[in-house]
């Protein structure tokens, strides 16, 4: 799936702007700055396909790329805090939800969560908007190379006893870097699986 041509297809800023739902696509929600563009460039091996920044809320609308014509992968405006106007951080967190809860080709969210900081109280609430609307959804950890094995291993036990209160959550986490690599074939294979 990762093999073939990776294309920019639309930034979307409203719902009715989304791309006909004619395959399955995958999308990464999470805080602002999480790493989610980032991870889009190191799953697809393209460095600037997704504009990553150090700035919260560079991503500002609903990002398309198509695997080739088989599938989408949807890098999503940040959720939380974010450096921008605050009726624009509204529209586009209200666009977020409505794409979260009301896109019958989604076939699975990726949760981001840094491994720094586990879940907090918004990206809980994403993940029981995602209950709610029954999208599968799994969570990866970001940016593991920030903090060594031992001291990511309390973040995960907090995770994984979050996920217990979501049903729609898949009990195996993903722990990634995508500056280092680390997870990045792993989630490749996993997303390769659900085409
Ligand atoms: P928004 O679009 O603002 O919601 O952010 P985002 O979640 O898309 O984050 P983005 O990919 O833009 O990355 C935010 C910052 O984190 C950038 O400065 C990245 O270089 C950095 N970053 C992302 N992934 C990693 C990682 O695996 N390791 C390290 N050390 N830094 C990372
Ligand atoms: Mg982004």
């Amino acid at each position: 799936l990762f093999a073939g041509p990776v294309d920019f297809i639309k930034g979307v800023v409203a719902m009715d702007g989304l791309p006909p739902a004619d395959r399955p696509e995958i999308c990464f929600a999470g805080r602002s700055n999480v790493g989610k563009s980032s991870l889009i460039n190191a799953l697809t091996g393209r460095k600037g396909l997704a504009r990553a920044s150090n700035t919260p809320g560079r991503t500002q609308e609903i990002n398309y790329f198509g695997l080739g014509e088989r599938a989408y992968l949807v890098d999503l405006p940040g959720y939380g805090f974010a450096k921008a106007p605050l009726p624009v951080v509204k529209r586009w967190q209200e666009l977020l939800k409505a794409y979260l809860a009301g896109r019958p080709t989604l076939r699975r969210a990726f949760c981001l969560i840094d491994s720094r900081h586990g879940i907090k109280p918004v990206d809980h609430e994403i993940m029981t908007l995602l209950d709610r609307s029954a999208v599968p959804f799994q969570v990866v950890m970001t940016k593991a190379d920030k903090l060594g094995p031992n001291a990511i291993r309390p973040v995960l036990d907090q995770v994984e006893e979050e996920l217990q209160k979501h049903p729609a959550a898949y009990p195996e986490l993903v722990v990634t870097s995508s500056d280092k690599g680390q997870g990045i074939a792993t989630l490749r294979a996993i997303i390769a699986g659900l085409d």
